[in-house]
């Protein structure tokens, strides 16, 4: 039995390597000509961002160049992506190519990148926002991300982002997340990054770094769908002015293609044929992936769902001609099951990490 069975609550997943991807995405508040106007939120800087992101992990830089196309077309401009998504560069290519097409502005775009699990550490910090400064072909990123609270180190040159057995990690006991953060502060004042924050990181290590900072963090990105709604850090996130991005909002589908991938095979949930949400889709003459998200951007959420083929990408961004009634959304708080997919047990012992992020869901 791998280390997911242990967990409680949620399905067995096969074991995953660390680098999963996490995006954050682009829309714009600035329309152009064609594209619809996009709710915004403010963050606690004062800026604005998209009300819904365009996921990238596990797009590939082959499709994702002309996927983006058509992203930024159909009027997204929140864009998330990650070191480990190794698609910075087709990212930086695209919007640069729009930039100098005179279609966009570079304060028109919302772009978000993150630490990798593997350099949580101040010099980490430092060194890849560099890097993906450069792959990016930007001066700033809008939100720089800490990917998650806890620290590995790669032991071995093979570990690719898409597969690794988990063997090529060793866990980083050493991770001090104050330190962390006080690194990630001169990275705003240093003007690499308009905003920073946090991904993963549970309701105690948000308050550790809020009760610690100079700069407070901007958004928490997490897991969040209909079976893990996360309503206790929602709240608490709202009450300290954090605005919360939904990672995985379609319920986790990118992650069963990534197990897939692993040559595994695990009976996900779906949370796109639940008969509940399908049913509230009908009445609404939308699709069940619509519902959700629109839930999300309801509840104050930023959704960021990832779709690289071009009808859904479009499908995922048309939320905001319709609203969703009390009788909706009380069926739909009914289906929180506390389900997490993302586990990130990279490899034996991670739940041993001082800082691993849902210990009280593991089975001692
Ligand atoms: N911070 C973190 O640790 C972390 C972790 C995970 C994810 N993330 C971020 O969150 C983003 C979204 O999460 P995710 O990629 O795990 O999952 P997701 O967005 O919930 O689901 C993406 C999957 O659903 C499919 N899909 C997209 N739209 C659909 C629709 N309308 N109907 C049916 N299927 C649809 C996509 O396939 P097609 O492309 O073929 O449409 C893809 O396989 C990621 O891309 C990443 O940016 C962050
Ligand atoms: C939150 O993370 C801390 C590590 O910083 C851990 O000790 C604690 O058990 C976690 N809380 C939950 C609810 O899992």
């Amino acid at each position: 039995m791998g280390p997911i069975s242990k967990f409680q609550k949620g399905p067995p997943l096969a074991r995953l390597v660390l680098i999963m991807a996490c995006l954050n995405s682009v829309l714009a508040s600035v329309s152009i000509a064609s594209s619809p106007t996009i709710p915004t939120l403010t963050l606690n800087t004062g800026k604005k961002i998209p009300a819904i992101g365009y996921g990238t992990w596990q797009a590939a830089e082959a499709e994702l160049e002309k996927a983006l196309d058509a992203a930024l077309e159909a009027g997204y401009r929140h864009i998330d992506t990650a070191a480990v998504y190794e698609n910075e560069k087709v990212i930086g290519n695209v919007i640069k190519r729009w930039i100098s097409n005179g279609k966009l502005k570079r304060e028109d775009i919302f772009l978000v990148t993150k630490v990798p699990t593997y350099a949580i550490d101040p010099e980490g910090v430092r060194e890849y926002l560099k890097k993906s400064l450069a792959n990016l072909q930007m001066d700033y990123v809008d939100l720089y991300l800490v990917h998650t609270p806890f620290g590995i180190k790669i032991i071995e040159e093979t570990l690719h982002s898409a597969v690794s057995s988990g063997s090529n990690v060793e866990i980083d006991y050493k991770t001090d997340l104050l330190a962390v953060w006080r690194e990630m502060e001169k990275q705003v004042d240093a003007g690499f990054t308009k905003a920073i924050g946090i991904s993963n990181f549970n309701k105690s290590q948000v308050k550790r770094i809020l009760d610690n900072c100079k700069i407070r963090p901007s958004s928490l990105q997490v897991e969040l769908h209909p079976y893990l709604q996360q309503n206790e850090l929602v709240d608490f996130c709202k009450e300290n002015n954090i605005v919360v991005v939904a990672y995985s909002p379609l319920g986790s589908l990118g992650l069963s293609v990534y197990i897939e991938k692993l040559g595994k095979k695990e009976d996900f949930q779906n949370v796109l044929q639940n008969p509940t949400i399908k049913a509230i889709a009908e009445k609404h003459s939308k699709t069940a992936a619509q519902v959700v998200l629109r839930f999300d951007v309801q509840r104050g959420i930023i959704p960021i769902p990832k779709s690289t083929n071009l009808e859904r990408l479009k499908q995922n961004l048309d939320i905001f001609d319709f609203e969703l009634d009390a009788d909706d959304i009380q069926k739909l708080k009914k289906l929180d099951a506390h389900v997490r997919f993302f586990n990130f047990m990279i490899r034996d012992g991670m739940e041993t990490h001082p800082e691993y992020p849902f210990k009280d869901e593991v089975h001692k």
